[in-house]
């Protein structure tokens, strides 16, 4: 009824601390500024602007997320499917306010979005919805094929009119094309760590380093 219905979330997540939040975004930034300036970026900036004469300023192109996090579950206060269940989980009840360390592996660009990738761990796998790659089929036909926990994500920022769920969804692309075998073309080694392009606009940094985020396992509501 709606009574139980209503202590279900609008998500369930893996919340950044704060004093790691502003490191991601700092992260973030510089790298969005140094893509910018690659001659690489700039041959290819017709996936953004739609016009190769018009500029982009990447750093304005992305709308900010003001609370990073990475959803487990969105739940849509029990009206997602699957969501009563999700909320039920032994896993979810028992490390529910625990608090873990995720990686973040990579940093992604798409003309929509921008995000991390996050790489979990078994223990992590646990909170992991079993259906969240199937639910993008979809928009991405090959995501049912690709490892429990693929679509992992923070999303970091969204182009104009575009909703956040679409950053999980740019991600999984991205990894079928990997699993398809396509390479892509590595672009450059930079600081941070090597860049590919995968078309259509799509680029892929994996980080020399992870970012190792403290986070808490909580939900959201409102
Ligand atoms: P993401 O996890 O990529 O950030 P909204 O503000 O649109 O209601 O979304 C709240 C959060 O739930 C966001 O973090 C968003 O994306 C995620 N989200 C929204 N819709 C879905 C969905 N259909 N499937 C998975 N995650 C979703």
């Amino acid at each position: 009824g709606p009574l139980e219905e209503m202590h279900i979330p609008l998500f369930f997540g893996w919340f950044l601390h704060s004093s790691v939040q502003h490191k991601v975004k700092c992260t973030s930034m510089d790298f969005l500024k140094t893509l910018d300036t690659l001659e690489a970026f700039k041959k290819h900036m017709v996936d953004f602007a739609g016009k190769v004469e018009k500029e982009v300023d990447l750093e304005q192109y992305f709308k900010a997320q003001p609370k990073l996090h990475c959803t487990t579950k969105f739940c849509d206060y029990g009206k997602a499917e699957g969501s009563k269940e999700y909320a039920q989980k032994p896993a979810v009840k028992e490390f529910y306010g625990s608090t873990f360390e995720l990686s973040l592996s990579a940093l992604f660009v798409t003309p929509r979005t921008v995000g991390a990738r996050v790489s979990l761990t078994e223990e992590q796998l646990l909170l992991w919805p079993d259906d969240a790659e199937k639910e993008a089929e979809p928009t991405v036909p090959a995501a049912a094929s690709l490892p429990l926990g693929s679509r992992a994500h923070v999303t970091l920022g969204c182009a104009e009119g575009i909703e956040p769920v679409q950053t999980g969804l740019d991600l999984l692309e991205i990894l079928a094309l990997q699993k398809e075998g396509q390479k892509g073309e590595l672009v450059e080694e930079m600081e941070l760590g090597s860049l590919t392009y995968y078309g259509e606009g799509r680029w892929l940094l994996a980080l020399r380093e992870p970012i190792c985020a403290p986070v808490c396992f909580s939900s959201h509501y409102s």
